[in-house]
Parts: structure tokens; C-alpha cells; sequence
């Protein structure tokens, strides 16, 4: 008997219509309480000698091996912020962290756990994946203060399958709102296709096109409560904007591919020396 479903007909035409859909109480209180515990964990073991700043408006730094590196391991990524003229951290290591990632979901036991659980499975065989592959995981940290924008995107530009096939799903770890840096979205605007890809060549990774210019007022914001779950379609216009406001915004995000019937492109960023395990069973 294969997993059923959970998501109900008016949140699958919720998310077909506006291309997100959120989740409410996706995960309990406890869940989350342990994904912070471990992350401080493995924060604190921590060798800032190893660092990179990851940047999406400075595509030059993300030719870094540790970049690169990062898709099979568990790889810490500064705010662009951290650091004063002296090169020094300004604030804590804790307080500068921007992202750790990106296998999470594969290499550390209780981000595991987390990620195989029946409701992701659940949600994502209701939006008819058929054996859908975590590609990829990441701890954002939108740290107080300092926490970086992130530029308007479609997460298929990063995470191609031919036919696209990504989807997001990120969860609030804290409450999601304008003055922290939630989520912005334009509504439908998956519907008109993939506008760009991010390809990984000889010379590093660049945009196959400029990014076109997005009216602001065409975003609304997706606030949230921390244990939600936003679901993200692949060609979703959506970013989010710095945190200047004293508050962190943690999240933990998958982004997924259907791996039945879509085929990896080899020109991704993430080229795996190992195939990435199944998480999931239907
Ligand atoms: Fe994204």
C-alpha cells in the first residue's frame, strides 16, 4: 500500500494557481526544537578556518571548490555582513553563519530523520511526484542584523531536470514576517515558464541570461508562523529581502526533483560523485 496523499483539492488548487502553498503546523514544536538543538551542535563544532561567503549577487564567489564541495557535505556559508574592514567576525561565529548546507538531509542522523519523515513523502506524492530525490538541504539563518537578501529567483534555474521538476519545500523554524525577512512570491508567475539557467561550466557557474527586471509591487509576502511549511513551485518568482530587524529567521529547506521520468542536467551546479539516496518510498 503506497503512501496516500495529505494535501487536500483546495490546497493543490491553492498551489497550481499561485505556484506556493503554505502548510500550516507542519511540524510540532519539539520537531523544531531538535532541528535547532543540532544545528547549534554542529555549529559549535565548527572550524571557521574553513569558511566561505556565499553571496547570490556575487556569482564569482561561488566558484569556490567549497562551494562546489558543499553538495555532499555539510558546508557552513558566511553573510556577506560578517566580517568587519579588519576581516574579523563583528558578532559571533553563531551570529554569522548565513547558511550551513547543502546534504543535511544525508550526512548528519537527525536532519535525516527529519527530512524522511511520511509527512514530506506524503506531501510530495499529493502534488503527484513519483520518486521524487532530495537534491538538496540547507539551514538559513537570516541573521539579526545582517542577514543577506536573497535576489528574485526560480529555484529551477539551480536545480534542473529535463522536464523541470524541482519544488521547495521550506520550513519556518521561527515566525516569518515582513520585519525579519520572510518569503516573497508573485502569484502565478510560475506559469510562464523557466526565464534562466545557472550553468556550470569550465569556468565556473554563470546565468545563461540577465535577469529580468521584476515590479516590486507584483510581490506579496508570505509571512508565516515557525512549524509551517511554504511549498514552492520550481518556477516561482520569489526572494526575500535583508534582515535589519534585531530578530534571526531560521528555516530549513529541501529542494526536490522528480527522478521518474526527469533526467539531471548535467550543466547543474551539483554534480554528485555518488548518487543521492532515496529518501523516500511510495
Ligand atoms: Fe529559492
Amino acid at each position: 500500500m503506497g503512501i496516500v496523499g495529505n494535501l487536500r483539492p483546495d490546497q493543490l488548487e491553492f498551489f497550481n494557481s499561485r505556484g506556493y502553498l503554505v502548510v500550516e503546523s507542519f511540524a510540532s514544536t519539539e520537531q523544531i526544537g531538535a532541528l535547532r538543538k543540532r544545528i547549534h551542535h554542529l555549529l559549535d563544532k565548527f572550524d571557521c578556518s574553513t569558511a566561505s561567503i556565499f553571496s547570490t549577487k556575487n556569482q564569482q564567489q561561488l566558484t569556490d571548490d567549497y562551494f562546489y564541495e558543499s553538495a555532499e557535505n555539510i558546508s557552513f556559508f558566511f553573510e556577506e555582513k560578517a566580517f568587519g574592514d579588519d576581516g574579523n567576525l563583528k558578532q559571533s561565529k553563531e551570529l554569522s553563519i548565513n547558511k550551513v548546507g547543502h546534504a543535511l538531509h544525508e550526512f548528519d542522523p537527525v536532519f535525516k530523520e527529519f527530512s524522511s519523515s511520511g509527512k514530506f513523502s506524503s506531501t510530495l506524492f499529493s502534488l503527484g511526484y513519483k520518486r521524487p530525490v532530495v537534491i538538496q538541504s540547507m539551514y538559513i539563518f537570516k541573521q539579526p542584523g545582517i542577514g543577506g537578501e536573497v535576489v528574485p529567483h526560480q529555484d529551477n534555474s539551480f536545480i534542473y531536470t529535463e522536464p523541470a521538476s524541482c519544488v521547495g519545500l521550506w520550513l519556518a523554524l521561527e515566525d516569518a514576517t515582513v520585519t525579519n525577512g520572510c518569503l516573497w512570491a508573485i502569484p502565478g508567475s510560475q506559469k510562464k515558464g523557466l526565464v534562466r539557467r545557472f550553468i556550470r561550466g569550465e569556468e565556473g557557474v554563470s546565468f545563461d541570461k540577465l535577469s529580468p527586471c521584476y515590479d516590486q509591487k507584483e510581490f506579496v509576502p508570505i509571512e508565516v508562523k515557525a512549524g509551517s511549511l511554504v511549498v514552492l513551485h520550481g518556477d516561482l518568482i520569489h526572494q526575500s529581502f535583508e534582515n535589519q530587524s534585531p530578530k534571526s529567521r531560521h528555516a530549513y529547506s529541501l529542494h526536490v526533483v522528480e527522478t521518474d521520468g526527469c533526467k539531471w542536467a548535467k550543466e547543474n551546479w551539483i554534480r554528485r560523485k555518488v548518487e543521492p539516496e532515496p529518501l523516500y518510498e511510495s
